[in-house]
């Protein structure tokens, strides 16, 4: 009998972005959305019960989306919350089967939460993909990000991604609870901020979330700007020029205090000995670790402690869910119950 084919994938399942990369070679990356049409005309327009991914965000103006992850632990708010988780992965897994070259593959997939996830939040996670993959493990998201970078010893990594920021103590072994933290202070909380500052000095102005995101995105500093931020908005209709230099500086450094608080929490739980290592091993990832500045504004409030270097991994979209398939292609699945909570056989 020939063996069972085995895909293994690493799954980085984000408030706002799921990424996820095979040993079959596939990489992608999608919303983590489902949208469900509104009415009958809706169904019409997309010819299926529901679509997950980009393709709901493109035909937004005729969907209810839902965002299965909050704060990035599941949702158990309603039906259509965990209708929707389920979906999402199916998807995912879907897509990782495409490139199977067996019609039943056994599939065993490495998930993401965020550091501080409780183990309610974990078992439910894990008991929704119980149909969908053969084994499923749920490990801490920025340790997944310290195992694919290799940098598994005296060093920090903080990942700043939609709905939280999760900053881990990396010391040789798997991280323990009071070696990482989340702080729900992240993306989102950033166009938050964002948002309110644009409108209290522009009320004419005319924003949408998603256009409060995508300035954000293509603008975001904190520290000195290189050059003024002049952006076009909508009032009445007409186009109309406005500087949003300090509202953006404003918004992105409202999450540094909080981290910098963090780092030296963590920082003093290391042996005094190799203080200094860490202090030159604190990694940056997820899709906050591009705020131009940030490494260099982190350095800066923690000279107090010594020399300090921040780096940025090199693929901050990827950097968790490859290493989530590097530790599951490390390890055989019969092993990994040692590193976490996991399901299946
Ligand atoms: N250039 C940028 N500057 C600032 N923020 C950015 C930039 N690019 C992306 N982001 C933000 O990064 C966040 C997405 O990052 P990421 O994909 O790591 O999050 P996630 O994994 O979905 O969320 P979580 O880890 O909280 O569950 C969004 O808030 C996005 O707006
Ligand atoms: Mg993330």
């Amino acid at each position: 009998m020939s063996e069972v084919e085995q895909i293994l994938i690493g799954i980085d399942l984000g408030t706002s972005r799921t990424a996820l990369m095979t040993n079959l070679g596939t990489k992608a990356m999608l919303a983590s959305v489902v949208g469900y049409p509104r009415d009958l005309i809706g169904v019409k327009l997309l010819g299926a019960p529901r679509v997950v991914g980009d393709e709901a965000l493109e035909r937004r103006s005729y969907l209810d989306l839902y965002y299965p992850l909050e704060d990035g632990v599941l949702k158990e708010a309603g039906e259509r919350d965990l209708e929707a988780t389920t979906e999402l992965i199916k998807h995912v897994v879907n897509i990782a089967k495409a490139n199977a070259t067996s019609p039943n593959p056994k599939v065993c997939g490495i998930i993401g939460v965020p550091a501080r996830a409780s183990s309610a939040n974990k078992d439910h996670l894990l008991k929704m993909t119980q149909d969908i993959l053969d084994i499923s493990l749920v490990v801490s998201e920025p340790f997944m990000v310290g195992y694919g970078q290799d940098i598994l010893l005296n060093s920090i990594i903080i990942d700043i991604g939609a709905g939280t920021t999760d900053i881990c103590a990396l010391k040789g072994k798997i991280p323990g609870n009071d070696d990482q933290v989340t702080l729900l202070k992240a993306g989102n909380f950033i166009n938050e901020v964002l948002e309110a500052a644009i409108k209290q000095r522009y009320p004419e102005a005319q924003l949408t979330q998603h256009l409060v995101q995508t300035l954000k995105e293509n603008h975001s500093f904190v520290g000195e700007a290189e050059e003024p931020i002049v952006v076009t908005l909508r009032c009445n209709g007409k186009p109309i020029s406005f500087d949003i230099t300090e509202e953006m500086k404003t918004a992105c450094e409202s999450v540094v205090l909080e981290i910098v608080e963090q780092v030296k929490n963590l920082l003093k739980g290391f042996d005094p000995e190799v203080q200094n290592d860490v202090l030159q091993n604190i990694v940056l990832a997820g899709g906050g670790a591009r705020i131009k500045g940030l490494g260099q504004m982190i350095a800066n409030l923690l000279t107090d402690f010594g020399d300090v270097s921040v780096s940025i991994v090199e693929d901050t979209d990827f950097a968790g869910s490859i290493g989530a398939l590097k530790l599951a292609t490390d390890l055989p699945p019969e092993y990994w119950s040692q590193l976490g909570d996991m399901i299946g056989a």
